[in-house]
């Protein structure tokens, strides 16, 4: 794969002060597989987000050390331990770019949703800084257009984090090389397009939150798992079959086919989990149980709700906002027990990051 298109060159520093809000996303067709580096085994697509977001604001000001060197705040306090992510960050994506060895990097990061809520904000906060260093890099370079200002963002955020590449640009993007978008690419996410039906710009995604704790296995270690995985190749098949069915549904609104698929992807990425070996299980019994109430619920209203879930136990509710009061008091009264402390989060698709 060519990325010679995203290596920069150096030039001369300036000083630079920029914030960026970027969202989280979720999966529709669910990532679950990599190779080197965090290149996709299968294409994805997702809901960008608008509330569950990390807004970032880095201070760049030249030094002469010729070395990475960068200080990291979240909600104003140093945290040492995210320290080796980022390194990690940067060791992957400064040959794209090389200006970064003259600055020193102030970075301050905060997340809108609550801290261990079991949300995972590596899309979002992976995103939000790749904005700001691209966002430097298009006051050095001022001929970077737009389109390509979002490329570069995405491809750097991948390097981050795969489904940050997704948490660019709104309301669905699609990320990895696949049959039905011609400019798509496993180095970057692209938006679907212009003919995205109506109904899914404004798609809810109530979150239940049925468990805050950490994962019990971190989505490196289950992409790992998919190497040597029995049902990898079948899976990775499934994934852009459901993706090829998703595309034409994403534009007619053919809701009960988008909720067969959806909830099938979900399943289909926790059946991955436990049938890796080592095996593990992400659900709670409580996500079981939602699952089964979202079914019932479904037959008895015929009212479109359906869910999907993310690497972990909470529950992502996804429902067209015409169906908003009926699904609201469904939530209140009937799925908030299963959550813990009886907590759940508004969100819905939202149209990408924004420079504040
Ligand atoms: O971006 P990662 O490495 O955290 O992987 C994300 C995996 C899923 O959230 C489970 C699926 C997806 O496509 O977002």
């Amino acid at each position: 794969m060519d990325t010679t298109p995203f290596i920069a060159t150096t030039a001369i520093p300036i000083k630079y002060t920029t914030t960026w809000e970027a969202p989280s996303n979720i999966a529709l067709i669910k990532y679950w597989g990599k190779y080197e580096p965090q290149l996709p085994k299968n294409p994805s697509l997702s809901f960008t987000l608008t509330s569950s977001k990390t807004k970032t604001k880095v201070i760049f000001t030249p030094h002469t050390k010729n070395e990475i060197d960068f200080e990291f705040y979240f909600h104003g306090e140093t945290k040492p331990d995210f320290k080796p992510k980022l390194s990690k960050f940067f060791d992957r994506i400064h040959n794209y770019i090389p200006w970064i060895f003259k600055y020193h990097l102030e970075i301050h990061s905060e997340n809108s949703f609550p801290h261990s809520s079991g949300i995972a904000s590596s899309a979002s906060s992976m995103a939000a800084l790749s904005l700001c260093l691209t966002d430097l890099e298009q006051q050095l370079f001022p001929e970077m257009d737009q389109a390509f200002f979002s490329q570069k963002a995405s491809f750097l955020a991948r390097l981050g984090s795969g489904s940050a590449a997704r948490s660019i640009q709104g309301p669905v993007t699609l990320w990895g090389k696949n049959e039905i978008h011609k400019n798509s690419s496993d180095l970057f996410a692209v938006p679907f397009g212009t003919s995205l039906n109506p109904v899914f710009k404004e798609y809810q995604d109530t979150i239940l939150l049925v468990d805050k704790g950490s994962k019990s296995v971190s989505s490196t270690q289950g992409h790992n798992l998919m190497h040597g995985h029995p049902f990898a190749e079948n899976r990775f098949q499934q994934a852009s079959t459901n993706l090829n069915a998703l595309v034409p549904i994403m534009e007619s609104g053919a809701l009960e086919d988008f909720i067969h698929l959806v909830e099938l992807e979900a399943l289909s990425l926790h059946a991955m989990m436990l049938t890796s070996s080592p095996y593990f299980i992400l659900m709670q019994p409580n996500t079981l149980a939602i699952i089964q109430k979202i079914w019932e619920f479904r037959k008895e209203t015929s009212v479109p709700l359906c869910f999907t879930l993310d690497a972990g136990a909470n529950v992502h509710l996804l429902y067209p906002n015409q169906n908003i009061e009926v699904i609201h008091s469904f939530i209140k009264e009937e799925l908030s027990p299963y959550c813990q402390n009886r907590q759940y989060l508004f969100d819905a698709v939202g149209t990408g990051a924004k420079k504040v």
